[in-house]
């Protein structure tokens, strides 16, 4: 809902709210966030405190000294901005205010060009105010939708040149948020290549001013676009969280602010290192958009209710509302080195095991035995599949199975027929040799024909063979921006394809990769509801990626193969339970020769394909509970709840076995205290209130590595 009292702005999510005002002086304050309050005019209490060696305005205010909505810098506020415009007379310098407002019943907020939250068959209301600068010549849309049915707000802004001379954008983050003196922290995801997402928190200290981003191309292995700020007393179930959520695969940055009085500003958006937007008369740029989340039940509360509105609300495929196929992927079974037989061969094992899809991985096209050609050859290597990319899929569904294939489109080798015909495709700066990743350079998606070359390659080959999941990589880094705000103009045009595709072929499933999860951001989960959380798939390594990860993003956007022991990434050798439990929290199938396991590794096989079976519906909607950290000990468990609280299934992780110690009881969460749950395997009857309070002992078998899987059953 959104009110508007007096000069308040009043939005109302389901138990949230998200005040505004306007003083009188046209500024637009930043009132409250959190907890629902009632409805009343909070105008006066914007608070304009004098505090030393402060700058004023003649009318009196004191911006350094005020949370504000969508803070401008120069004036009389100079903490970090949301935005810097340079105006035409040179100088950066604004004070915008309120100019207009409209409120747009039962619709969302949408972004040009860019992908944003759905409205589905969701309420939603929509708020669009305006603030001008006549003197710098522009005007800001300021756009917040609320849903009646979550507990966010989703906010973008648009600057939009109204002088007749050109202007300059320097920096335009999408939001910020001004918090109150207290004591908080920050939580993040930092990473590398096989270890992604790694949690950390930190106190935001007196003075400090952090940025927490990425400017190497896509969001990132090294940062992901995911932050929260919560009390310092904070935990997984209680305490006061809010998370900022930016629906964005390009370069990104959340800068957190402890000014010299308390109070915390967060603002994210575009990262402005590189960046630049010259704007003519009359011309507009538009943001990226951000979820704005907050709970009060902690990071667990903040989880849940990203992954509501991110599973529900963002994938725009026909996919992501249906069960994924549990799929077998070649790579680390073959890696290059494949044949037609032995694709087929790893099918027919799949399909008595009850694996759904076989994807092709790297290596199929051009004359690529290695990574050090082809790419940008979208044309089968007829030596290693003599039947082409459609005989092997027909064969492939004979024997029961779907088909899938990778491709990594935004790529091309040095050595491939597409790069000796346009050199000038390739991502490059003059007189300097581009530089190579992976063998590889990158195709200049600011160039449109570029995309449409790959929206053509990837039709045809989706016309051509019964091919219904593709699998998009994207391995390297960008370098060689030829200038600022290439790397927007890229992200751009990766979504025109993007969209093109999914919008022409909206049952085709595509899993975002990077090599693993290096672009794991809600601007690919908008087209691929699923993506390779992490080249690293040893399930121990897989605990603090997945925990991570699952912090912002649904487990349902997860994938998480079982891969062979030893891992080809880390060497450990864990027991295959063990990998299937972790991977059932995510998208789940196997990437391993699984032609060569043993009869009672084929009869495990079978008992987790059938136990997923069961629980894959859970994965898809149920909540999820964090219930032990890897981050803080010995062990790791989580459950998956329905809904309605009538299944839940458990998973625990003992990382090193000991000896002569009882086990830590598992407090379940989640749960209806007053319905009464069946263990479904052993039978045992537990009170939801007895596995929440008393918690369970779990018996963990006597080695490293060791899992715990339950799945309960309410009988009612
Ligand atoms: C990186 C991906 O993350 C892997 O899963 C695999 O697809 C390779 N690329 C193939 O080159």
């Amino acid at each position: 809902m959104i009110i508007k009292n007096g000069n308040t702005f009043h939005l109302q999510g389901k138990n949230i709210s998200y005040i505004m005002a306007v003083n009188e002086s046209g500024d637009l304050h930043h009132y409250y966030f959190g907890k629902k309050l009632s409805d009343r005019d909070y105008s006066k209490k914007v608070k304009n405190i004098e505090h030393g060696l402060i700058c004023y305005d003649e009318d009196g205010w004191y911006l350094e000294s005020a949370n504000l909505e969508y803070p401008a810098y120069g004036h009389t506020d100079l903490r970090t901005p949301a935005f810097s415009v340079r105006n035409k007379f040179g100088n950066s310098v604004s004070r915008p205010v309120f100019k207009s407002f409209v409120i747009k019943e039962n619709a969302v907020a949408e972004v040009e060009g860019m992908p944003y939250i759905l409205k589905n068959g969701n309420n939603a209301q929509t708020l669009e105010i305006t603030l001008e600068d006549k003197a710098a010549g522009f005007d800001i849309v300021l756009s917040y939708t609320v849903f009646d049915e979550y507990d966010v707000v989703l906010r973008s802004s648009a600057i939009n040149n109204i002088s007749d001379g050109e202007i300059v954008i320097e920096s335009a983050y999408s939001a910020g948020v001004d918090f109150d003196k207290g004591n908080y922290d920050i939580v993040y995801f930092p990473g590398a290549w096989t270890r992604e997402r790694y949690m950390e928190r930190t106190a935001v200290k007196s003075g400090m001013k952090m940025e927490i981003g990425n400017a190497k191309g896509g969001s990132g292995h090294a940062m992901n676009p995911f932050v929260i700020l919560c009390d310092s007393k904070t935990n997984e179930k209680t305490g006061n969280a809010y998370g900022f959520s930016l629906i964005y695969s390009g370069n990104h940055s959340t800068v957190i602010e402890n000014d010299q009085y308390g109070k915390i500003r967060v603002v994210q958006g575009l990262n402005p290192f590189g960046f630049e937007q010259v704007l003519k008369s009359g011309e507009a740029f538009a943001t990226p958009q951000m979820i704005l989340s907050y709970s009060d039940n902690g990071l667990g509360g903040l989880s849940r209710t990203i992954h509501k509105v991110v599973a529900n609300n963002l994938c725009r495929s026909n996919t992501a509302k249906k069960d994924r196929p549990i799929l077998i992927n070649n790579w680390e079974a073959t890696y290059f080195d494949f044949t037609e037989e032995k694709l087929i061969e790893i099918a027919k094992k799949a399909k008595s095991v009850g694996i759904e899809l076989l994807v092709l991985d790297d290596g199929w096209f051009g004359k690529r035995n290695d990574d050090d050609c082809s790419l940008g050859d979208w044309a089968v290597n007829p030596k290693k599949l003599p039947l082409g990319i459609d005989g092997l899929a027909k064969k492939i569904n004979e024997e029961g199975l779907k088909f899938g294939l990778w491709f990594e489109p935004e790529m091309a080798n040095p050595d491939s027929d597409l790069f000796r015909a346009h050199p000038d495709w390739i991502i490059s700066v003059p007189n300097t040799k581009p530089s190579l990743g992976r063998k590889q350079y990158m195709l200049d998606l600011a160039n449109n024909d570029v995309c449409d070359y790959i929206i053509d390659v990837i039709s045809g080959h989706l016309r051509n063979a019964n091919i219904t999941y593709i699998k998009w990589d994207y391995n390297r880094m960008m370098t060689d921006m030829p200038y600022k705000g290439y790397n927007h103009k890229y992200t751009l045009g990766l979504y025109r394809v993007y969209s093109t595709l999914v919008k022409n072929f909206p049952d085709v499933l595509i899993e975002g990769c990077a090599s693993g999860g290096g672009r794991f951001d809600l601007g690919i989960l908008a087209y691929s509801p699923q993506i390779w959380t992490s080249d690293n798939s040893d399930a121990i390594s897989r605990l603090k990626i997945q925990y991570g990860t699952s912090m912002g993003y649904p487990i349902s956007s997860m994938s998480a193969h079982v891969t062979a022991s030893p891992n080809h990434q880390v060497g450990r050798i864990t027991p295959l339970k063990t990998r299937a439990a972790v991977a059932y929290a995510g998208v789940f199938g196997y990437e391993l020769d699984i032609t060569t396991m043993s009869d009672e590794e084929i009869a495990e096989v079978k008992e987790q394909i059938k136990f997923y079976n069961e629980i894959r519906g859970l994965v898809r909607n149920g909540e999820l509970y964090r219930l032990q950290s890897p981050y803080e000990g010995n062990y790791c468990s989580w459950m998956i709840v329905s809904e309605d609280k009538k299944e839940a299934v458990l998973v625990g992780v003992k990382i090193l076995s000991n000896s002569n110690m009882d086990e830590e009881n598992i407090y379940l969460d989640g749960l209806c205290e007053s319905f009464t749950y069946k263990d479904t395997e052993t039978g045992e009857i537990y009170g939801g209130d007895e596995l929440m309070y008393k918690g369970i002992t779990p018996e963990y078998e006597l080695c490293d590595f060791s899992a715990y899987v339950k799945y309960f059953k309410a009988e009612v």
